[in-house]
């Protein structure tokens, strides 16, 4: 199978979590961090979140100049099976290019910007990412990354479509019982990962992981 090389990047606190306990966003990332993430990002060419962000988040995915003096705007992709992007989302209503990656085809009517291209669903209904992949793969994409949320996290890894996870570790404790943890969805066997760095960043700490084939 074809696919892009896939960088998983995320920041969590010391407890694993990746939100507030309501699972709106929070900032975990240090500035050094933000830096960091915005650097990938322009590197990347393009780069993909679950749905289930783009509505508790409303991310606009771009490359903030502030950060880098160039921006490049890779794709932004979004894994929404049932077309529930919103058409006033700061995803789809800029200049910069997104997909929309549906399982059946979807009735609403975003800008010229956005394509809406309908994917191969699995047994579970959601996107087949061996199938999403070739097809980036086809349309030329070389870098993805992956920004989450725990469920599309955890789909790839558990296929191990993965190549390099970037991980901030904030000193932090969030808590709560449901709040979004890293990798969230049915567990089977552990995915094993190498550590490849662990550095001090700002007051946290950035570990750099590859999957074990
Ligand atoms: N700290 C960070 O770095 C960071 C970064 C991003 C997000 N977050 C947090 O993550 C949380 C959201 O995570 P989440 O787990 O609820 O949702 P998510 O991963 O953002 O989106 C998951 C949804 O995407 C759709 N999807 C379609 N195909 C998929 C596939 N193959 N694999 C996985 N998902 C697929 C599914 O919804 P449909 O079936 O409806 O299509 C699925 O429920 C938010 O609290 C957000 O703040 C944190």
């Amino acid at each position: 199978m074809r696919r892009p090389h896939v960088t998983i990047n995320c920041a969590m606190s010391v407890d694993g979590k990746i939100a507030s306990p309501s699972g709106k966003q929070l900032r975990i990332s240090c500035e050094e961090d933000i830096q960091r993430m915005y650097e990938l990002r322009n590197a990347s060419d393009a780069v993909l979140v679950g749905i289930n962000t783009i509505l508790s988040d409303n991310p606009k995915l771009t490359v903030k100049k502030a950060y880098v003096k160039q921006p490049q705007h890779p794709l932004r992709i979004v894994l929404d099976t049932h077309c529930k992007t919103p058409t006033d989302a700061l995803v789809v209503t800029d200049n910069a290019k997104t997909l929309i990656v549906v399982g059946s085809a979807c009735t609403k009517h975003y800008g010229s910007n956005v394509e809406v291209a309908v994917c191969k669903q699995t047994a579970n209904g959601l996107i087949d990412l061996e199938s999403f992949l070739n097809m980036l793969s086809q349309r030329g994409i070389k870098k993805l990354m992956v920004e989450g949320g725990s469920t599309v996290i955890w789909q790839f890894l558990q296929k191990h479509l993965v190549d390099d996870m970037y991980v901030y570790v904030a000193p932090m404790v969030i808590g709560g019982t449901n709040t979004p943890t890293l990798a969230q969805g049915d567990a089977r066997a552990p995915i094993e990962l190498s550590l490849v760095n662990a550095n001090k960043l700002g007051p946290g700490l950035l570990l750099h992981y590859r999957l074990i084939p």
